[in-house]
């Protein structure tokens, strides 16, 4: 069912409707950076579903951007995002300017230092300093019950969910499966950056991905012959160049030697102008298995 979807541009304007939304239950939150798509929309039917009330965000954090990097040009098709964000049900739109959320200037910053220079993070340095601060905002000034984040972003999931309990944040993190394209690219605003010659090669992030399972599946329990495995799938595609393919421990993102417990098989690779990310979730014991981040 669709509801009316009221759009806050600004705090206060923000706590008004939602004094009124927490009167009717359990507030779902969805953080975004818009462009949105299956993905983002899967969090939203979620907490559409769980909650009683749903509140999004869209804002383009530019404490997560580094130099050089796209936020300049990052896709904000706003108008399209708020009609979708209508129809699947969502009550509150929070849109807010850089000034709203950083008054003052970027100032003080949260850093999950243990976890936020590895994987992508060694990559992209400050990144995971810019997406921790701003989601901690978001958090207290949305206040929900529940915060919905999709797996896709893995690293960014087992970050938030690490500042949430060591800061005693009172929220639930909900991590939703990735939602796949039918040839398997994972779902990703940067995706609207690919022509059609690099969108066909993106798919191989996930085919290395799944080349890395089958060595496990095979019963291969050496990390380095499953990241191999990965690795020379990707480097066949001419378009790809790849950042990094790892497989680590889920719970300290460290790479491991031997394959098992719960693990991140992560992989990142630039395909023309896009920066693209894919990642598994794998319980490997007898078996191996998929779970969430
Ligand atoms: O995943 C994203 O879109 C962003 O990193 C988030 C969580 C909205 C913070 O800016």
């Amino acid at each position: 069912m669709s509801r009316r979807l009221r759009v806050a541009r600004a705090r206060r304007e923000l706590d008004v409707f939602l004094r009124e939304l927490r009167a009717e239950g359990p507030i779902g939150f969805v953080p975004t950076m818009g462009a949105l798509h299956e993905g983002h929309l899967s969090l939203v039917r979620a907490s559409v579903g769980e909650c009683a009330r749903t509140v999004a965000s869209i804002f383009v954090n530019p404490t997560q951007f580094g130099p050089g990097e796209d936020l300049a040009a990052y896709p904000r098709p706003w108008e399209e995002d708020q009609a979708l964000l209508e129809a699947e049900g969502a009550d509150v739109l929070f849109l807010p300017s850089a000034e709203e959320i950083y008054p003052a200037g970027p100032r003080a910053f949260i850093d999950v230092a243990d976890l936020s220079g590895l994987l992508c993070g060694a990559f992209r340095p400050g990144h995971f300093r810019g997406v921790a601060t701003v989601v901690w905002k978001l958090l207290q000034i949305v206040d929900p019950d529940v915060a919905y984040f999709g797996s896709k972003d893995a690293q960014q999931a087992v970050i938030v969910r690490r500042m949430v309990k060591d800061l005693f944040g009172r929220w639930t993190i909900r991590v939703l499966p990735t939602i796949r394209e039918k040839d398997g690219l994972a779902m990703s605003s940067r995706n609207r950056y690919l022509d059609p010659s690099e969108r066909a090669a993106a798919t191989v992030l996930f085919r290395a991905l799944a080349e890395g399972k089958r060595v496990l599946e095979s019963g291969e329990r050496k990390a380095g012959m499953a990241v191999r495995a990965a690795s020379e799938t990707l480097a066949r595609e001419p378009l790809a160049r790849p950042e990094y393919v790892a497989l680590a421990s889920l719970a300290d993102l460290r790479p491991v030697e031997e394959a098992r417990g719960d693990l991140l098989f992560a992989i990142a690779a630039r395909v023309g102008k896009a920066r693209l990310i894919d990642n598994l979730a794998l319980r490997v014991g007898e078996r191996v298995e998929e779970i969430l981040p």
